[in-house]
């Protein structure tokens, strides 16, 4: 049995005080104890975020690293700086990330390859645009994205990934995929992971759902055998919608 995962990736939102605010709602409530949850809030206040949840059942991720080791990287953020405030997961290869800050299949590669050997969870997003689910490309285009992302990735390594398939076209538009399209397409990724590793990887790995996941359609995502949790936008920055799409993942 997969253990689900529901993580919140809160991007460009929540200063100090609201971090603080949304994390002390999520932390005095009772969470199920079978669901791993995760948020990932910015850079500039995961050190508070790290402190406010360490005796609870949330864990704290980053959005983003930079895969060398330090230096002239202005603006960038190291491995080793987030494993010295205690962050050991970091979200890599979100669309916003390769779309606005053009990102490439190499650079995510570099960060996923570098993030494993610190010994990090990397939660690892794909996903096809609009044009592609029209031209009937999108498996095809997340295979690539898979093959480019996780190469030099040994199956004993896998067990580091998590991977969050986003269709880009869901993402912050209202529009979720069916829960049919979504179990298709994780059952793609298994299916993927079963013939570049093995059955045993393929059984192994959590595939998160992510895009306009809301405490409405959580459950019937989350229903499907092959879709272990979500990584939600929006509806994790209200408590009460992400403790209610936590508590459909149960
Ligand atoms: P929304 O839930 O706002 O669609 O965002 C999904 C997402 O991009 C999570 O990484």
């Amino acid at each position: 049995m997969r253990t689900p995962i529901v993580a919140g990736n809160w991007k460009m939102n929540k200063n100090l005080s609201e971090t603080k605010s949304l994390l002390s709602e999520l932390t005095s409530v009772s969470l199920p104890s079978n669901v791993e949850v995760v948020v990932a809030p910015s850079f500039v206040v995961l050190e508070s975020a790290v402190n406010t949840t360490s005796n609870s059942q949330v864990a704290v991720a980053a959005q983003n690293v930079n895969a060398a080791a330090n230096g002239a990287f202005t603006g960038e953020t190291s491995l080793n700086m987030l494993q010295s405030i205690g962050v050991n997961q970091v979200i890599l290869g979100h669309s916003e990330r390769r779309d606005i800050y053009g990102e490439t299949d190499e650079i995510i590669n570099e960060k996923v390859l570098q993030s494993i050997e610190a010994g990090f969870r990397v939660i690892f997003c794909f996903g096809e645009q609009l044009s592609e689910r029209k031209d009937g490309s999108h498996f095809e285009v997340v295979s690539k994205q898979l093959s480019s992302g996780l190469k030099g990735v040994t199956a004993e390594q896998m067990s580091q990934v998590v991977l969050a398939y986003e269709p880009v076209w869901a993402i912050g538009t209202g529009e979720t995929a069916s829960p049919e399209q979504a179990q298709e397409m994780h059952a793609h990724i298994r299916s993927f992971l079963s013939d570049a590793y093995s059955a045993e990887v393929a059984s192994g790995v959590r595939i998160l759902y992510g895009g306009s996941v809301k405490p409405g359609n959580a459950k019937d995502l989350f229903a499907n055998p092959d879709i272990d949790g979500g990584l939600i936008g929006g509806a994790s920055l209200v408590a009460s919608d992400f403790l209610a799409i936590v508590a459909a993942a149960e």
